[in-house]
């Protein structure tokens, strides 16, 4: 079969490890989709700054990479929401499947995105997106797409749960941390979104919208992050035996009148160490799902970080090149439900 081409916007942590895993696993992956997966080339801000690939391969003209007729596949890392939903929107339009991990665009506009991917009939995947390595949207999209799902709640910002854990263990200072989280490469460029819950708002609309087939965006989540929460709120915490995590928790709302509504909440929860959060930490994230035939499901792993969150890419990069080589696609967002959401007061 003819080679895929795949086109790499952005090349932080993350995307220097997708290249990386590219070449790495070239044979393999060659294998598993059928055809040889090539890469094209590497869109980045500053052509200067020392890269570990080589110079041929690097533009600093993304739109004009992903216009290239032999870029099959465009994987967007660059994150933020201009210009990715543009060069997203171009791609799709001219027929190429799109893999982002980009969870502050998806949570704005995965509907106009999810739109265009049908209009076209391509791929449009994010299972980086929402905590890192673990499989969680493809699960919700696909294995329990006959299943009724109720609650999505767990940790799923990486850097919030390493400060937090860091602080519980050690009583190490909150700034201290944060900045270890960045050297780590598990904090946002701008570390607002993570320790504001921002991020975890972000994942908890993409969560709520494919769990509950409605359309949540981030601002229909309430939002409290971790930057008031203290070394001695920890000590207090463990005085009850509980421990302090920052949760995401998407549900149903049944109303008494039988009339179903979406919440989506994100915010530093006192949790018994006794839970099954309590155990998740450093820059580990961990996803409880319930469904009415499933009952209870539990996704735990790396949340966080360059390789972990490059394998979900990868996965995802598999998926698509399976579909462009054998015909196919899916699974498609779908959105039947229009669920209001529940005032933070009601749940
Ligand atoms: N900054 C994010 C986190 C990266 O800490 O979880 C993964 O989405």
């Amino acid at each position: 079969a003819r080679p895929i081409g795949v086109a790499v916007l952005g090349m932080g942590n993350v995307g220097a490890e997708v290249v990386r895993i590219l070449a790495e696993n070239a044979d393999d992956l060659r294998a598993r989709v059928g055809a040889p997966v090539e890469l094209r080339g590497v869109a980045v801000r500053d052509l200067t700054r020392p890269r570990k690939i080589s110079q041929e391969l690097l533009t600093d003209d993304a739109a004009a990479l992903v216009a290239r007729a032999d870029v099959d596949i465009v994987v967007e890392l660059m994150g933020g929401i201009d210009p990715a939903r543009e060069l997203i929107r171009a791609a799709l339009e001219s027929g190429k499947s799109v893999v982002t991990a980009n969870k502050a665009l998806l949570a704005e506009y995965t509907g106009e995105l999810a739109t265009a991917a049908a209009e076209a009939k391509v791929d449009l995947y994010f299972e980086a997106a929402v905590a890192g390595a673990i499989p969680v949207v493809r699960p919700l999209m696909q294995s329990l797409a006959g299943d009724t799902v109720e609650r999505v709640a767990g940790i799923v910002n990486g850097t919030t749960n390493f400060i937090l854990s860091a602080m519980d263990e050690t009583g190490a200072a909150y700034a201290d941390t944060l900045a270890e989280a960045g050297r780590l490469g598990y904090a946002e460029a701008d570390p607002t979104a993570d320790v504001e819950g921002y991020d975890a708002a972000a994942k908890a609309a993409i969560l709520a919208s494919i769990a509950f087939h409605t359309r949540v965006t981030a601002a229909d989540v309430f939002r409290e992050g971790i930057s008031t929460v203290t070394a001695a709120d920890l000590v207090a915490a463990k005085k009850f035996d509980c421990t302090v995590k920052l949760l995401s928790i998407c549900e149903r709302v049944h109303d008494a009148d039988g009339r179903q509504r979406v919440s989506a909440r994100v915010y530093p929860a006192l949790i018994p160490l006794s839970h099954p959060l309590a155990t998740v930490n450093g820059a580990f994230n961990a996803v409880v799902v319930e469904a009415d035939n499933a009952g209870r499901l539990m996704f735990y792993g790396q949340g966080a970080g360059g390789s972990p969150t490059a394998s979900a890419v990868l996965g995802d990069m598999v998926m698509a090149a399976r579909n462009k080589v054998h015909g196919g696609r899916g699974p498609l967002e779908s959105t039947y439900a229009s669920l209001p959401i529940a005032p933070i007061d009601d749940v």
